[in-house]
């Protein structure tokens, strides 16, 4: 039945979920499928949703009765919805968007060839069983970039944030064998990536189901399976931050010097509701042996405005720690609350709208004034850029990275993206630093 029919891919939500939506189309194309050009031409259109939030859910609502209306017309389109939406709502979603022809949640993407045979023969099937064991071992994900690599290494959260949907939809952590990471890394490392990134819910609880070691171990074996790469990793948790993990960053130049640490509140008694298992004491320790091993490291979290029972001396705290700290970024949300969660079964979402929105809008305010000023501070000084495409604005010029994360656009000259450029910073904003360029430090082609 495959043979020839085209799909289409739409992802939402994290890395997480762009690096599946590779795994869905390898699985696809091995299967007899194509891919097509675009959701018009598509015979299935999938649609790889994220649950973490109200807003994200209801822009795939939105999308769905869009695509009501294209069924009408494209008598054989077929809509797949996956990830962690339909993981939450399970069957419920069938009666709430007629659009949808089958779900399967993130551990089912093995099967999705049969899953949609199944559903042309009229019923609407589901496959949401959590699959503790599921990896994706073995299934070479289809890449978008020739630079930049995501590679999944543990999936799945067992730390139970009160605010968070993510347990209920990506089940239990389980982690990638170490001898699989670094035999892919350097497959990447061959094939000329320039950069790749080790991706979990939970990164840095990370444990090798051979050997049992852990993420400083994993990290390590990484970096120096693919010493010419650049090494990141991504979502890490306060609590497992270790010396361990610092000092591997530390010796290994090809690490980036970027922690992305959530926070989610600067106030004792909300991170106690959220469940997070550590107060703001904790967290500036933890920053404290961050920033002393690695000198000039980028620090970026995340905050929840407005959880249940925040009051407004709550609220400064938090304002307070962005200013304690000076964090280079932030992701800044105001709390929604998710069914199935503890807070949502325990807590009262007792701030009112109004003031969930001011407060998230004068912490956004705040830590644009901060990323400003550090981004200024690195006026005058030169970067090592790692440029990975044209700029939105002009083609003349190219967007990149520095190792601690910073985006820098630059006039490209003769450059590529791919190319490790070295860049004088002659200006910035809250967002980005533009500069001029110095040298090419290393060609993508070379
Ligand atoms: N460790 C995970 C976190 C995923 S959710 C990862 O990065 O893979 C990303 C961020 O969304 C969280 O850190 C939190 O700040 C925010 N978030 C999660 N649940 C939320 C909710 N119910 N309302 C608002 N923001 C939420
Ligand atoms: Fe969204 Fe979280 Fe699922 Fe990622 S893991 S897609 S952020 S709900
Ligand atoms: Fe969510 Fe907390 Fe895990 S934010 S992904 S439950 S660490």
């Amino acid at each position: 039945m495959p043979e020839g029919r085209k799909f289409h891919i739409q992802t939402f939500g994290c890395q997480m979920n762009e690096a599946d939506s590779g795994i869905i189309a390898r699985v696809l194309l091995d299967a007899g499928f194509r891919r097509s050009g675009s959701e018009l031409d598509a015979d299935v259109i999938f649609l790889n949703t994220c649950a973490v939030r109200e807003n994200a859910v209801e822009k795939i609502g939105h999308l769905l009765e869009h695509l009501k209306g294209a069924k009408k017309r494209r008598k054989t389109l077929q809509v797949g919805v996956l990830g962690c939406v339909p993981q939450h709502q399970r069957e419920e979603m069938f009666s709430r968007f007629p659009a949808i022809d089958f779900i399967a949640g993130p551990d089912s993407y093995r099967r999705l060839p049969a899953l949609i045979e199944e559903a042309a023969s009229a019923v609407r099937p589901a496959m949401l069983d959590f699959n503790p064991a599921e990896t994706y071992e073995g299934i070479q994900p289809v890449r978008e970039s020739r630079i930049s690599a995501f590679i999944p290494v543990m999936r799945g959260c067992n730390n139970m944030c009160a605010f968070c949907v993510v347990p209920f939809t990506r089940g239990r952590e389980r982690s990638q064998p170490l001898e699989m990471v670094t035999g892919e890394v350097r497959e990447l490392a061959e094939a000329g990536y320039r950069e790749i990134t080790l991706l979990g819910q939970n990164v840095n609880s990370y444990s090798d189901p051979d050997s049992g070691a852990g993420f400083p171990g994993l990290l390590d074996a990484v970096a120096l399976a693919a010493p010419g790469v650049r090494i990141r990793f991504t979502t890490s948790h306060p609590k497992d931050i270790s010396i361990g993990l610092v000092d591997t960053i530390a010796s290994r130049p090809n690490i980036c010097r970027h922690v992305h640490l959530p926070v989610q509140s600067g106030s004792d008694s909300v991170l106690r509701g959220m469940n997070r298992g550590h107060g703001i004491s904790e967290y500036l320790e933890k920053i404290r042996i961050i920033r002393d091993a690695l000198p000039g490291v980028t620090l970026s979290t995340d905050i929840i405005a407005g959880f249940c029972g925040e009051r407004e001396e709550d609220h400064r705290a938090t304002l307070d720690l962005l200013r304690t700290v000076r964090f280079d970024a932030a992701f800044m949300f105001h709390y929604s609350t998710r069914e199935g969660t503890l807070a949502s079964r325990t807590l009262p979402d007792d701030v009112t709208e109004e003031d969930k929105k001011r407060r998230l809008q004068e912490i956004i305010d705040l830590q644009q004034e901060i990323s400003a000023e550090n981004n200024r501070l690195q006026v005058g000084t030169v970067a090592e850029v790692l440029a990975e495409s044209e700029s939105r604005r002009s083609p003349d010029r190219l967007l990149g990275r520095t190792d601690g994360n910073r985006a820098v656009v630059f006039d490209r000259g003769e450059c590529m993206p791919g190319d490790l450029v070295r860049v004088r910073l002659i200006s910035s904003t809250s967002a980005t630093l533009s500069g001029r360029r110095e040298g090419v430090i290393r060609a993508f082609l070379s």
